[in-house]
């Protein structure tokens, strides 16, 4: 039977996401219902996926298998603790998880429940090695992240790092830009991690670069993110990794995990 999906949040991610589940590439999986506090943009994307609205979040989690939101740190904050425990959960606001009371809330929840949550890598890419790397010491993590001054709500004259600090200062500072950030501490565990955010009037993409230093070697890997076709204002590659999550939870042969 097809994995049924609750959809939080019917903007850029969600509907590149309910497009991609609708084309099959989450492997058998459907959107079953959806929620958003614009009931709009709900009512548009429940027609575009062929499911409902919900009225609430306790319907949209009674409907779904599994509830994947993408809608904001604070719908984490506010719906994640009627969710984690009673259906698995995936995270795209990764920022909020980065305050321990929730996170072990949350956690705490879905362990009881016998639920898990997910956080697809979003945006960044290496969190792979990261994670390998984590199993034995890491000493450092940096990540450099370069976006048009726009994006970041900035107006420079010339290229300007504007923040350096941890990612738990990042995702404060830039709630709806840096989820990466927050994707790169929750991989590197207890490893130091280092953010810098760097705002370029020539950059055309957003671009990650993730350095780490330990007991593994030396680890650097860059993104360059296009713009999702369907939706110029999100990463491509955002969407696309929490479809190849869903596709990771709905298959049999799991690769490269
Ligand atoms: N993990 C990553 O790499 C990554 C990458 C890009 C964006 N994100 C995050 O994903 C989320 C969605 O991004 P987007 O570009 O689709 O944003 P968007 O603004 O296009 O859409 C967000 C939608 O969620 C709804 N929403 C927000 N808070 C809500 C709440 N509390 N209750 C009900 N509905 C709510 C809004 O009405 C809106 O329709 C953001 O938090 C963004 O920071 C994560």
């Amino acid at each position: 039977m097809a994995l049924r999906i609750g959809i939080i949040g019917c903007g850029a991610i969600g509907n590149s996401i309910a497009k991609a589940i609708g084309a099959g590439r989450g492997g058998d999986a459907k959107i079953v219902a959806v929620f958003d506090g614009d009931r709009e943009r709900a009512g548009e994307l429940a027609k575009k996926s062929d499911s409902k609205i919900a009225q609430n979040i306790d319907e949209l989690v009674r409907e779904s298998d599994l509830v994947l939101e993408c809608a904001s740190q604070g719908a984490v904050r506010e719906y994640g603790p009627k969710i984690a425990g009673k259906k698995d959960f995936v995270v795209m606001s990764v920022g909020a998880l980065l305050d321990g009371a929730l996170m072990g809330e949350l956690v705490s929840k879905a362990k009881k429940g016998g639920k898990k949550i997910f956080v697809p890598s979003g945006a960044v890419c290496g969190l792979d090695g990261l994670k390998g790397a984590g199993i034995g010491k890491v000493e450092s993590v940096r990540l450099t992240t370069t976006k048009p001054p726009k994006s970041l709500g900035l107006e420079v004259m010339g290229r300007t790092v504007v923040f350096v600090g941890t990612p738990e200062e990042a995702v404060k500072k830039f709630p709806a830009n840096i989820n990466v950030s927050a994707a790169v501490r929750l991989t590197a565990g207890g490893a130091p991690v280092k953010v810098e955010i760097v705002a370029d009037p020539d950059a055309e993409l957003n671009m990650h670069e993730v350095r780490a230093k330990g007991e593994f070697g030396e680890l650097l890997c860059k993104t360059e993110n296009l713009p999702s076709k369907d939706n110029p204002k999100t990463s491509a590659l955002a969407a696309m990794s929490a479809v190849a999550t869903i596709r990771r939870i709905t298959e049999t042969l799991i690769i490269g995990t």
